[in-house]
């Protein structure tokens, strides 16, 4: 069975996520998505919030697992089985990120892979960064992410009222 992970901080969930969750499920018998624990960045939900979010959309698929992780994610890779790193890759500016972790992740476990999926040319601009800040100025963010994820974004992020 081919099992894959795909691991991110998923602080919220995107369109262009759920895009590479669905092509990489074509890739694969089962997809872990690993949401990190211990990100460094100031997350918007938690860690439970961010699970369930990608749980709510995808309630319908049976391949797909979500759990969350802490510690090297190679390590976490190797306890679930899984050989297969799944990463999207947006514009060029994600390149060298992403080339150093993959590198990185080569070095410390020989036996799991990262193989990239290209952004869709829908998604290319997507990024939890922008949505969370687009949001929190009261801009509309409905096409970047899933119903669901809007809707709590409306509601942790309430639009401001304009001014009377
Ligand atoms: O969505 P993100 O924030 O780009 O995801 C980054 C993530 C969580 C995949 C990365 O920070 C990670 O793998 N963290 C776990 C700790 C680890 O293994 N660090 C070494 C990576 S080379």
């Amino acid at each position: 069975m081919r099992r894959a992970i795909y691991p991110g901080s998923f602080d919220p969930l995107t369109n262009g996520h759920v895009n590479v969750i669905e092509r990489s499920l074509r890739l694969c018998d089962r997809l872990i998505v690993a949401v990190a624990r211990n990100i460094s960045k100031t997350a918007l939900f938690s860690v439970d919030e961010r699970i369930e979010m990608v749980r709510e959309v995808f309630a319908d698929e049976p391949r797909l697992e979500v759990h969350a992780f802490e510690g090297l994610l190679v390590d976490y890779a190797q306890s679930v089985g899984a050989h297969v790193i799944m990463r999207g890759l947006r514009a060029v500016a994600d390149f060298e990120y992403e080339y150093q972790m993959a590198n990185m992740n080569r070095t410390l476990a020989p036996g799991v892979e990262t193989a990239f999926i290209m952004a869709d040319p829908a998604n290319f601009y997507v990024s939890s960064r922008l949505v969370k800040e687009v949001a929190s100025l009261g801009g509309d963010i409905a096409h970047a992410v899933p119903p669901t994820v809007f809707a709590r974004l409306a509601q942790r992020l309430p639009t401001r009222q304009a001014a009377p």
